[in-house]
């Protein structure tokens, strides 16, 4: 049996992507609570203050804040033993920058903690998942060094109330998308490498500085890095397409460099001495990144990209993730992600051959539309023979490569709102909502074909695909 006995089966989703009750419980903004609804191809506006007339995704999606016990109650109906799940910061610190945190926030997360344990399910919890209080604004985010101390304050918070109720932690959700979506991963604006990489480096020490408390509050806590997983391809062999692809994997990879190895990688420090970026670092900030390296290295896997002497830019906004080549040999979704399953083999021995760390594969998944026939059923084999072809790929990563995969959790087992679009009609889930792109809808929850597809492969443990 390739996949050991306790391997991790689940889902993932990110609090700002399914809570809702934006105002409700003492919750603070977010930076995602100011993002309106786009679509293919239009762009998310980010309006502060918020405009009274217009439609925010966030404030109500699917409303998970008032279903969270229907919604449990589906996840285990799979069989999953792994939930992994966000946390949202203002929730707890509102401003973020308060000395106590909020116990209507916390009284809420208890509920739905026990809630998950009672179910069989083991938390996977995402400290920062794309939401950094709104309110931080006023210190000018992540490129202020005092968030390090308003994040850690956070991170020791949950270490201490979650102590023994959750041991399996995650820094910062794709923390490489500082280099492509720096508003969504840490409410930065500019186009400016300098103030990129501050934030950066601040996000890096928050995460060794919690790191370091998660063990020292319980040694068995077991905290990964998270990285969105790009992935590219030399567009041929030209050698030329081979340093480019290698530059392209450089300005990704020192994010894992960085949280794995607990110091700047030559190659990136070279770069920044070229682009005339300093690193804002103060005395004792070398041995906190030493000491504070990961556990583990989970990431989100998609898609894969295809880079070369010609690569534009890192990838192209939010929508595109355009690297301006096509790969020919594979489909695409809907929504002009590459389909590659090979790909995450390939990259889960990537990961294992660098840092000889376990792996987690924490989201993976078809965004698609769906139709709900009239009788209530959703047949929707396109995403079964997606989910089918990855995980038969992870088992080969396994099975013939040897390497320590923890576990799987699916992007989206429940329809929710897309980071990208902002919208409903891209949907995940083995459970479909009743809600579209306007925010209308019973929310009523309904399950998929490929729900009892997946209960099955978990069931199995991988066997039965
Ligand atoms: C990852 C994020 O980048 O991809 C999730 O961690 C996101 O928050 C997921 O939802 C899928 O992207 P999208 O845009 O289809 O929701």
């Amino acid at each position: 049996m390739p996949f050991p006995k306790d391997f991790l089966w689940g889902g993932a989703t990110a609090a700002n992507q399914i809570e809702g009750g934006c105002r409700e419980g003492g919750k603070g903004l977010s930076t995602a609570d100011v993002m309106t609804a786009g679509g293919k191809g239009v762009k998310r506006r980010k309006t502060i203050p918020l405009e009274p007339d217009t439609y925010y995704p966030s404030h109500v999606a699917i409303d998970h804040y008032h279903h969270y016990h229907e919604d449990i109650e589906l996840f285990a109906g799979m069989g999953w033993n792994c939930y992994r799940l966000s946390i949202s910061w203002p929730r707890i610190f509102p401003n973020g920058d308060e000395a106590q945190p909020n116990p209507e926030g916390l009284a809420f997360y208890d509920a739905l903690i026990d809630d998950v344990i009672a179910h069989g399910m083991q938390p996977l919890v995402t400290i920062s998942h794309f939401e950094t209080p709104l309110a931080l604004q006023q210190y000018g985010f992540w490129e202020n060094r005092r968030l390090v101390d308003f994040y850690t304050r956070y991170a020791e918070v949950l270490f201490r109330h979650f102590k023994g109720r959750v041991r399996l932690w995650l820094t910062f959700n794709e923390i490489n998308c500082m280099s492509t979506q720096p508003w969504v991963s840490a409410g930065i604006d500019s186009e400016d490498e300098q103030v990129r990489m501050t934030a950066a480096y601040h996000q890096f020490l928050a995460s060794a500085r919690a790191v370091r408390l998660a063990h020292a509050i319980d040694p068995e806590n077991r905290v990964g890095m998270m990285y969105a997983g790009h992935f590219a391809y030399p567009n041929s062999c030209d050698p030329d397409d081979i340093i480019g692809t290698m530059d392209f994997m450089h300005k990704m990879m020192f994010y894992c460099d960085v949280q794995c190895r607990g110091y700047y990688p030559a190659y990136k420090l070279r770069e920044l001495e070229r682009q005339g970026v300093t690193l804002p670092v103060q005395p004792g900030d070398d041995e906190v990144l030493r000491s504070g390296t990961v556990d583990f290295v989970s990431y989100s896997y998609y898609l894969t990209h295809v880079t070369g002497k010609k690569t534009r830019g890192i990838l192209k906004g939010l929508n595109g993730l355009d690297t301006g080549y096509k790969n020919p040999y594979i489909p695409k979704s809907d929504w002009g992600w590459g389909i590659d399953p090979q790909g995450l083999r390939y990259s889960l021995n990537y990961l294992y051959d660098r840092y000889q760390l376990p792996v987690m594969v924490v989201e993976n998944g078809l965004g698609a539309q769906d139709t709900v026939e009239p009788d209530g059923s959703i047949h929707d084999p396109y995403r079964i023979d997606y989910l089918r072809a990855h995980i038969a790929e992870m088992k080969k990563a396994v099975e013939l490569d040897g390497v320590p995969v923890m576990g799987y959790t699916a992007w989206g087992p429940i329809d929710l709102i897309a980071l990208s679009t902002g919208q409903m009609s891209k949907r995940y889930g083995f459970i479909h909502v009743d809600m579209d792109d306007d925010g209308r809808g019973t929310l009523k929850r309904r399950k998929k074909d490929s729900y009892y597809w997946y209960k099955k492969v978990i069931a199995t443990n991988g066997e039965d695909l």
